[in-house]
């Protein structure tokens, strides 16, 4: 994996024994809370294809992945007991079939007491004895898995790890803001792509050729939409043709680096002119709410304010007319902005626990009416999360205001007009700080690597 340039390796070398430490404590508080002397954590066992021979690319229990960076690695296990070095039972299948694991290597090493086995009989004898003092996190399929451990991700240990994995670590942060350049590279080839008039394949391609990515490592299937399949928030095709005409380009795609992911879109017009305009203001409305993230803010507010200014926005252009308080409660706003603001952003794309108002796991509903809200939590220092504002045609959702004092104050022709430019959409990472946060994909930007 090439990634010169992305991040300075000693430094994250560093880093990376505060991170233990952080996640050796949590472990400890989450299993004093439920009486319990070890936690075992599965990285995982690859699915196998219904009725065939082959399985879907592994992914790693993220919680396995919050102690060391091993992605790739099915059947291995920490064993984790307060007061003694965490364990990892390395798994190194004998198999001429596919490339063995490598004996383990990188700078996590020095941090765990490994055991390197070849055989899952030989898993069972590092594992502490008194399976009944044990609990087990990881996805279990098959009891021969768990190894007699009947403990099984109980959630009031998982709650609080989930909960606790909102704040990173400063390793974690480098990660992501490694994982943020490297993302941008594939954006920059990206739009290099579209502005030759590439077909969304080819597109895909240039993306996943600048970043070292092969498919299945990406943290979620790159969007990548041309013209209307712009207004289709996870356009899940990447046509071989080229279209007759490009007009705009909406392409939302990560990477990742050491397991953690990014998360970032970009909305671009092939021509100066008034879709370009519009792109403008929506960057401007973009970094405003951006300038909103800081400590003790109620991410739910900055949802609603957004709404708001989507509203004037919508206003101002003559996209729909009315006063903003108007065009949220008819649901004009939530029509163009289906979608939540954000989310919380780490191992996992939409990271656990956004729900949460506590470490118990105690569920903070999104406002009513803001069902895909996937962030309802007050915002902590180091935090990361996306701020994704979005304004798209889905004729759908327009659809479903006929009849109601929501249609009337839509501008069919301004419809007519946008509705082949698909959507805008503009997502950047963020971590929060005391007084406003460090912007991971800007920064990347302003870097151009
Ligand atoms: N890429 C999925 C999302 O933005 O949430
Ligand atoms: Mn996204
Ligand atoms: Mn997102």
């Amino acid at each position: 994996m090439a990634t010169n340039n992305i991040v300075d390796e000693r430094k994250l070398a560093a880093l990376y024994s505060e991170h233990v430490n952080t996640v050796v404590t949590r472990h400890d508080l989450a299993l004093e809370r439920i009486g319990t002397g070890h936690a075992v954590i599965f990285s995982g066992a690859p699915l196998p294809v219904f009725l065939d021979d082959y399985d879907y690319p592994f992914k790693a229990n993220p919680h396995f992945v919050s102690w060391l960076p091993l992605i790739r690695n099915p059947f291995c296990y920490i064993v984790h007991t307060p007061g003694h070095r965490p364990r990892l039972i390395y798994f190194q299948e004998l198999d001429y079939w596919h490339v063995m694991p490598s004996d383990p290597d990188g700078f996590w090493t020095g941090y765990f007491d490994i055991d390197i086995v070849h055989s899952l009989d030989e898993v069972a004898r590092h594992l502490p004895e008194d399976r009944d003092n044990c609990i087990l996190i990881g996805e279990i399929n098959d009891d021969a898995h768990a190894f007699g451990i009947d403990r099984i991700n109980p959630s009031n240990m998982v709650n609080m790890l989930h909960y606790e994995r909102g704040t990173k670590t400063q390793y974690e942060l480098e990660c992501m803001r490694a994982a943020s350049r490297r993302a941008i590279r594939g954006h920059d080839a990206a739009e290099r792509a579209f502005r030759s008039d590439q077909s969304e394949f080819d597109i895909h391609l240039a993306y996943c050729r600048a970043v070292n990515h092969v498919e299945h490592e990406l943290p979620y299937g790159n969007i990548i939409a041309l013209n209307e399949n712009g207004a289709v928030l996870h356009y899940q095709h990447q046509a071989v043709e080229k279209p007759n005409e490009h007009r705009s380009f909406l392409i939302d795609a990560g990477a990742r680096f050491n397991g953690y992911a990014s998360d970032i879109t970009r909305t671009y017009a092939r021509e100066d002119g008034e879709f370009s305009s519009l792109i403008q203001r929506f960057e401007t409305l973009q970094l405003e709410l951006v300038s909103e993230v800081r400590e003790g803010v109620e991410f739910a507010d900055m949802h609603l304010s957004c709404h708001l200014k989507i509203a004037k926005l919508l206003d101002d252009t003559g996209i729909a007319r009315g006063d903003s308080d108007d065009l949220i409660e008819t649901g004009v706003t939530s029509a163009f902005y289906p979608h939540g603001l954000g989310h919380l952003l780490g191992i996992q794309v939409h990271d656990v626990g956004g729900h949460f108002g506590d470490d118990t796991g105690t569920i903070v509903d999104p406002p009513s009416g803001h069902p895909f809200l996937r962030l309802t939590r007050r915002l902590e220092s180091d935090q990361v999360l996306t701020i994704e504002p979005g304004l798209y045609v889905i004729d759908m959702l327009i659809d479903n205001l006929r009849g109601t004092p929501g249609f009337d104050m839509i501008d069919q022709n301004m419809l007519d007009w946008l509705r082949p430019y698909g959507g805008i959409r503009i997502e950047d990472n963020v971590r929060v700080l005391t007084d406003g946060c460090e912007n991971f994909t800007r920064d990347a930007i302003a870097v151009g690597v």
